[in-house]
C-alpha cells in the first residue's frame, strides 16, 4: 500500500534539478509591442484573482469520494478485483485516484510556472516577456490552490508521473526559445485543460468544480498566448525545422496518451504493472477519456502550422484527427463564461441568504 493518509509530504527526493541551457535575452525596443499581445497582457493583469478569497474553502470534501466518481468509470470496475473489494476499499481507491489526478495537476502547474518564467528569460520580444510574467503569477496561484486542496481536503500527495516528468525535462533542457511554449503551452497545458474541463463538467462536488472553473478561466489566456507567439514564429522556420517540432509533438502525444493513466495507483493496490496496464487499456471510460484529452491539443497544433503529413497520420492513428476542426476560440470563450456564470450563481445564492436572514431578524423583532 502507498504511504499513509497523513502523508501530504512528497515521498522520496523533494528536489529536482535540471541544468539550464540557452540564452537569457534582453530587448531594448520598448515601443514596438504587438497590439494583440499587449491586449492579452492587459487582460492578464485585470483578471488576477486570489484563490484564498475567491474559492469557498469552507465547503466540505469527502476524501473517499472527492469528485463523486460513479463506479462504472473506475478502471477496476467489472474486474475480479472489484468484486472482492469492500466499500471501504473502494473509498480508499477513489481517494488514491483523486490524489493522483490532482497531484499531477499540481506538479504540472509548478512546471507551467517554471516554463513561463523561462519564457520571460529567453523569448526575444518584450511584449511576450511582459505577458509571460503575468502567466508566471497565474501558475503560482494555480499551484497554490491545488496544493491547498490536496493538503486540506484529500490528505495525500502522489509524486509526478515518470513520463510527465520526462516530457517536462525535455522541454526545459532544450535551448531553443520556442520549446517551452511547445512542450508546456501546447502539449502539457492542452492536455491539462481537457482533463480539467472533463472533471469540471461532470463532477457534482462544488469545491473541485469552483477550483477547475476558475483555473480554466486563466488557462484560456495561456493557450491564446502560445498560439499567437508560435503562429507568428513558425511562418519563419524552414521545413526541416518545422518537421523537428512535429516529431517532438508526435512523441509527446503518444507518451501522454499511453503512459499517463494512473497505473501507479493500481500498483499501490497490489496489482502487478502488466495487469494494471491491461485494465487501463480495456477500460471503456479511460478509452474515451484519453481521446477527449486531445480535444485542445489537436486544433492548436493545426492552428500554429504544425500540420505535416506525419503528424496528420499520427492523429489519424490515434483517432483524434477530426478534433483539428474544433473551434478553439469558442471553447476558450465558453471556459470564461462558465467561470463568470458560477460567480453569478454564487453571488445570487449569497444574496438570497442575506435577504432571508434580514427578513428573519425583522420578523423576530416584530414578535418581541
Ligand atoms: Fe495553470
Ligand atoms: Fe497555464
Amino acid at each position: 500500500m502507498y504511504a499513509d493518509a497523513r502523508a501530504v509530504r512528497h515521498p522520496g527526493d523533494p528536489l529536482w534539478q535540471i541544468p539550464a541551457s540557452g540564452a537569457a535575452r534582453f530587448s531594448w525596443e520598448y515601443d514596438d509591442g504587438r497590439d494583440r499581445l499587449l491586449a492579452l497582457y492587459q487582460k492578464g493583469k485585470d483578471k488576477q484573482w486570489d484563490g484564498q478569497k475567491r474559492i469557498d474553502w469552507d465547503l466540505e470534501v469527502d476524501p473517499h469520494d472527492a469528485l463523486g466518481t460513479p463506479d462504472e468509470s473506475m478502471t477496476l470496475y467489472g474486474t475480479p478485483h472489484w468484486a472482492k473489494m469492500t466499500d471501504r476499499d473502494k473509498g480508499e481507491l477513489r481517494k488514491h485516484y483523486a490524489s493522483w489526478q490532482f497531484s499531477q495537476f499540481l506538479h504540472g502547474e509548478q512546471g507551467a510556472m517554471v516554463c513561463a518564467a523561462r519564457i520571460v528569460e529567453s523569448v526575444p520580444d518584450l511584449d511576450a516577456k511582459f505577458y509571460s510574467a503575468t502567466q508566471t503569477m497565474d501558475e503560482a496561484r494555480h499551484a497554490e490552490i491545488y496544493a491547498r486542496f490536496l493538503q486540506e481536503k484529500i490528505g495525500m500527495l502522489y509524486p509526478i508521473n515518470d513520463n510527465l516528468r520526462s516530457l517536462l525535462g525535455d522541454t526545459l533542457r532544450d535551448s531553443r526559445w520556442d520549446m517551452p511554449y511547445l512542450g508546456m503551452q501546447v502539449l502539457i497545458e492542452g492536455l491539462a485543460l481537457a482533463a480539467f474541463g472533463m472533471i469540471r463538467d461532470t463532477t457534482d462536488k462544488p469545491l473541485p468544480k469552483q477550483i477547475l472553473a476558475y483555473v480554466m478561466q486563466d488557462e484560456a489566456r495561456h493557450v491564446a498566448f502560445g498560439r499567437m507567439a508560435l503562429r507568428d514564429y513558425y511562418t519563419q522556420l524552414s521545413d526541416a525545422e518545422l518537421r523537428e517540432r512535429e516529431e517532438f509533438v508526435i512523441e509527446g502525444c503518444y507518451l501522454m496518451r499511453d503512459r499517463l493513466r494512473g497505473v501507479e495507483v493500481l500498483e499501490n493496490f497490489g496489482i502487478p504493472k502488466a495487469e494494471a496496464e491491461e485494465y487501463s487499456e480495456q477500460s471503456e471510460f479511460l478509452r474515451l477519456f484519453r481521446q477527449l484529452l486531445f480535444s485542445r491539443i489537436v486544433p492548436c497544433v493545426k492552428d500554429i502550422g504544425l500540420w505535416g503529413e506525419r503528424l496528420q497520420q499520427a492523429y489519424v492513428d490515434m483517432g483524434v484527427f477530426e478534433m483539428g476542426d474544433s473551434n478553439l476560440d469558442l471553447l476558450m470563450a465558453q471556459d470564461e463564461e462558465v467561470a463568470e456564470r458560477l460567480d453569478a450563481e454564487r453571488f445570487a445564492a449569497e444574496e438570497k441568504e442575506r435577504v432571508a436572514e434580514v427578513e428573519e431578524m425583522i420578523e423576530k423583532g416584530e414578535g418581541s
